[in-house]
Formats: structure tokens, C-alpha cells, sequence
């Protein structure tokens, strides 16, 4: 498959892609499709399925006067097995460098709405994972929320916090082996705010000259989070016009970073004009400042009056209705955050009459199975422009591990712009 070709939407028949799997008994759930719903005719034509060495279906499109066809004749999806879905055997190390500390300092949550370092044993990896020696972590919005009681780790999770982190591998578990001493960045559901991190080898990508570990730690968040909602649940596609809130939070610079990759128009709001200056600096097609214009209005008067095509909405509360009101028809609205309240008011027969769609997600639930398919998609499609030097996230600041706090305390001045990353030293 061409590396770095544009992403787009791939319309499949579902159908027949079932009868395809069941013909050879495979698991259709562990396929990642993506169908368009801004355009349901689409569907109708069938594509062409071969499938490539029981772990690859390549999905053939029949040559028509799609507007995908121009983006993409074939797409590659990897077959996610369900036995990747089995319980995990009993934890095993199969391979560590030496020198591994039994204990490790890492920051957790204290339980009155702060942070606190503490000493915790080197946790090891079992197989499928591998042990990161981490160098830097990101901070992100959810990490605030978890700090201050109201995002509790997935059931059973260790409470360390942190989502995202880059170091190099120290040990890997069974099936992990060959990874040990790569240097990665890595998705993670919890324990990155330490010095060393378990993480899933599926959610790994390799650190290419082009970023520093302190940028690579700042990337696999918001460009996991910003893929999965603008593309697989916004369907962006070429030239649509998306409107995104926090125009230069974590989350919103990257997606103006990938909204230009990948040939979209990006609608940004911020809160001062400062902010709004630094969104068109880093290329969004217009920003307006939400405290002093109203982004409705600014919308329409943007787009000819025809709306945006997605919103990527972290604020809830009253921003949905006024966000539906930007929508183009059959526009989609795709919730990722409730700043500003988690129920809304809705206009149902607008949504009918034009016929949205409202849909959202949140990353860290999901299972790893999940996050290792999004990962096999951005190695492919998006981190050849990683290596290229042309997609890389803006850093606000960096601080020391012991000094979480201090990182804390600056992501709630709302000051920053970009990323805030803590800073692991020997
Ligand atoms: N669903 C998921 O899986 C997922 C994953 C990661 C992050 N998130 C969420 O995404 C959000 C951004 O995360 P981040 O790490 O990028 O955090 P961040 O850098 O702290 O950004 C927060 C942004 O929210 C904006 N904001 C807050 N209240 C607003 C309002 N009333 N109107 C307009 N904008 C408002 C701020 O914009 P101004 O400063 O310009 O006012 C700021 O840019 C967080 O809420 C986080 O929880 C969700």
C-alpha cells in the first residue's frame, strides 16, 4: 500500500463482506470497516474482496464517479483475529536488558484534588506487552478530570496517571521479544506519569529522528483521539469544512495539523485573540474568537452559508445545539468532551429534516484490540509524515516528573497552547 497517500472514507457492502468472512470462518467484528454515511448511495456498489494471507482483506472499489475514487482505489485492513480477545496468560518476561530497578517514583492522584509522587514496584510486562523505560509523558485534559476524582482508571488499572508516553523498550513479554531496546511512543489507558510503564505492544510506534522524545510523547493522545473522531466517526473527507472547538488545546492543534494533511477546512473557536492568532498561525482556515463573536453566525458567514460538514465539540451543554445549527445537511457531530455540561437540548425534527448524525466516543474504554487497529491505521497513513518532519505537535512547556503539579496547575491557567509534557531525568 502507498505510505502517506491521502486518507478517506471507503465504502464498503456490508453484506457482502459478511458472507465473505463467514465463507471462511472468520470474525467480521475484528475487521475495521469505515462506511460513509454522508452519502448512503455510495454503498450500493460492491467492492471487490481478496483476502491476503489470512491476515490482510484487501477491499478492491469498482471504478465510478465516486468522490472517493479519486483518493483511494484499494484499501488494506488487517484482520484483527478473536483470539487476540483470549484471557492473558500468567505475566512472563521473556527478555529485559539488565539494570532494572525493582522500584520506580510515579504520580498519582492524592485523593483531595492533587497530585503526589510516590514509590511503586516496576511493574512487568506480561506477553503481548513490553516495558518502557519512559524519557517523557504527555499530559491531557483527562488527566486533570482524573485528578480531580471524575474519570476513575479502567477497573482493575493501576492508578498511576498518564495516557501517552515515549522511552525506550527495556523488556518484553512473550511475543514481544524482538521490540526490546526500539524506541517508541505509546498509547497507554494508565501509568505513564512514571518512570517505567507497561504498555501493549500493538499501541507502540517508533520514535523517527524527526521528533524528539519529548514531541513523541506529546503525540499518540490527541492523535489517536483527533483520527478515530474527525475520520471514523466524523468521516471528514477532502474538502469538507469541519468546525473544531479549543482551537489550540492539545486536541484542537492537532487536529488543524491533520485537517491540513489531509485537505480539510478547519473552523476553529478560541478564547482570546492571541489564541485565535496562534490557530491561523499553525493553519486553520479561520478562527474565531467564541468570547466576542458568535461562532454560529461566523460560521455561516464562512461557509457561504452552507455550514460545516463535521464538528468535533469538547465543550456539550448549550454549544450542541448551537453546533447542530452549524452543520451542513447530513452534517455529523461528534461529541469527545463536556466542559460546558453533560446534557443538551436537541433539536429533533432539525435533525430529521436535515438529516444529522450526533455520535462520540471516548478513547480510553476502549479495548486494546480496538486501539491496536487505530494504531496499524496511523503507522500506515499518517506516520509517514511523522518521519517526514511535517506533522509533529506544538509543545507549551515541559516540567519535571516531580513537578506534575506545576503541569497541572499550568493546563488549568488555560494559558497554554499545544502540549504540556512531564520530563522523566536519571
Ligand atoms: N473523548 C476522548 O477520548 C478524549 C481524549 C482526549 C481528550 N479529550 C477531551 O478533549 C478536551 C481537550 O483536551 P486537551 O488535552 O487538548 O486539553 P486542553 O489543552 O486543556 O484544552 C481544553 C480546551 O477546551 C477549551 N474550552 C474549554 N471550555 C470552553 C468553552 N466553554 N468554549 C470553548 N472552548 C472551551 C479551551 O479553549 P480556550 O482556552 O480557547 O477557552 C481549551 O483550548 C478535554 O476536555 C479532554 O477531556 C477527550
Amino acid at each position: 500500500m502507498e505510505a502517506g497517500r491521502k486518507r478517506s472514507a471507503v465504502v464498503l457492502n456490508l453484506r457482502l463482506l459478511e458472507q465473505f468472512f463467514r465463507d471462511r470462518a472468520m470474525d467480521l467484528r475484528f475487521v475495521h470497516v469505515r462506511l460513509d454515511p454522508g452519502n448512503l448511495s455510495l454503498q450500493r456498489f460492491d467492492p471487490r474482496l481478496q483476502l491476503v494471507d489470512r491476515q490482510w482483506i484487501k477491499v478492491l472499489l469498482a471504478e465510478r464517479d465516486q468522490r472517493i475514487v479519486g483518493l483511494a482505489r484499494e484499501e488494506v485492513f488487517k484482520v484483527h483475529r478473536a483470539e487476540s480477545l483470549t484471557h492473558a496468560p500468567p505475566k512472563s518476561i521473556s527478555r529485559r536488558v539488565a539494570g532494572i530497578p525493582s522500584s520506580m517514583l510515579a504520580v498519582i492522584a492524592d485523593g483531595a484534588g492533587g497530585l503526589a509522587l510516590v514509590d511503586r514496584p516496576v511493574p512487568e510486562p506480561g506477553p503481548g506487552e513490553v516495558l518502557v523505560k519512559v524519557a517523557a509523558a504527555g499530559v491531557n485534559g483527562p488527566d486533570v478530570v482524573q485528578r480531580k476524582g471524575h474519570y476513575p482508571p479502567p477497573p482493575g488499572a493501576p492508578d498511576i496517571l498518564g495516557l501517552e508516553l515515549a522511552g525506550e523498550i527495556v523488556a518484553g513479554g512473550v511475543g514481544a521479544e524482538p521490540l526490546v531496546g526500539e524506541t517508541v511512543c505509546a498509547l497507554v489507558a494508565v501509568g505513564g506519569y512514571a518512570e517505567y510503564c507497561v504498555v501493549p505492544m500493538g499501541t507502540c510506534l517508533a520514535v523517527p529522528d524527526a521528533l524528539s522524545l519529548v514531541e513523541a510523547a506529546a503525540m499518540p493522545e490527541t492523535l489517536f483521539t483527533v483520527w478515530v473522531n474527525l475520520f471514523e466517526r466524523g468521516f471528514a473527507a477532502d474538502g469538507d469544512w469541519v468546525l473544531v472547538h479549543g482551537g489550540t488545546s492539545g486536541i484542537g492543534t492537532m487536529a488543524i495539523a491533520l485537517g491540513n494533511l489531509f485537505g480539510l477546512r478547519l473552523i476553529v473557536t478560541c478564547g482570546t485573540d492571541e489564541k485565535c492568532a496562534r490557530a491561523l498561525a499553525l493553519g486553520a482556515a479561520t478562527a474565531i474568537n467564541y468570547r466576542t463573536q458568535d461562532f454560529v453566525e461566523e460560521v455561516h458567514r464562512i461557509t457561504d452559508r452552507q455550514g460545516v460538514n463535521v464538528v468535533i465539540d469538547m465543550v456539550g451543554g448549550d454549544y450542541v445545539p448551537r453546533n447542530l445549527a452549524c452543520l451542513a445537511e447530513e452534517g455529523r457531530h461528534v461529541s469527545i468532551a463536556v466542559q460546558g455540561g453533560a446534557t443538551a437540548e436537541v433539536p429533533v425534527f432539525d435533525i430529521m429534516r436535515r438529516r444529522l448524525t450526533l455520535t462520540g466516543s471516548l478513547l480510553r474504554p476502549r479495548p486494546i484490540e480496538f486501539k491496536t487497529m487505530v494504531a496499524d491505521e496511523i503507522r500506515t497513513t499518517v506516520w509517514p509524515y511523522v518521519e517526514g518532519g511535517k506533522l509533529r505537535p506544538v509543545i507549551d512547556s515541559v516540567f519535571p516528573l516531580a513537578q506534575a503539579a506545576d503541569a497541572h496547575a499550568r493546563m488549568e491557567t488555560g494559558k497554554h497552547v499545544g502540549k504540556i509534557v512531564l520530563e522523566v531525568t536519571e
